[in-house]
């Protein structure tokens, strides 16, 4: 495979995960934003709590695909000068996983009082998602722009 079939399958891989990883975390804020603050029932807390679990569980899934399954490595081999963003794409990803250990935490067991803080915690990893995709896919298009050339 040349090296740009192997940069147009990786974007494609790459485009596709987070668009899967959009389509579920859109699904988490439409949950928070049903949450009410003067109910009584903690139900719809835990369950919740159980949608950010099962979303990171996908994430860690898709950011160890991304470190160990070609996309950084393929990344470095191209824009070998892109060696610092890279790390610091690899450092997100321990961020986002431990906001997202955080919402879970304060939905496991807060009360339906603390909806806004928890909107607070999810808008914040929603804020580092999108910059850290953009970045993913812009270093993609650089790479596969020099691949082709
Ligand atoms: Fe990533
Ligand atoms: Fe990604």
């Amino acid at each position: 495979m040349s090296s740009s079939q192997t940069y147009s399958r990786l974007t494609e891989e790459v485009l596709e995960q987070h668009r899967q990883i959009h389509f579920y975390l859109d699904q988490i804020v439409a949950a928070v934003n049903g949450l009410r603050e003067d109910a009584e029932d903690t139900e719809p807390m835990r369950t919740l709590a159980a949608q950010i679990e099962s979303f990171r569980e996908r994430l860690v899934e898709h950011q160890h695909g991304e470190e160990h399954g070609g996309l950084f490595a393929a990344l470095l081999e191209e824009l070998p000068e892109a060696r610092q963003e890279v790390s610091a794409l690899r450092l997100d990803h321990q961020r986002m996983v431990e906001i997202l250990e955080l919402a879970r935490l304060h939905a496991q067991h807060g009360q339906p009082g603390e909806a806004h803080d928890l909107k607070v915690d999810l808008e914040g990893f929603l804020g580092t998602m999108r910059e850290h995709e953009r970045a993913e896919e812009s270093l993609l298009a650089r790479a596969m722009a020099l691949a082709r050339s």
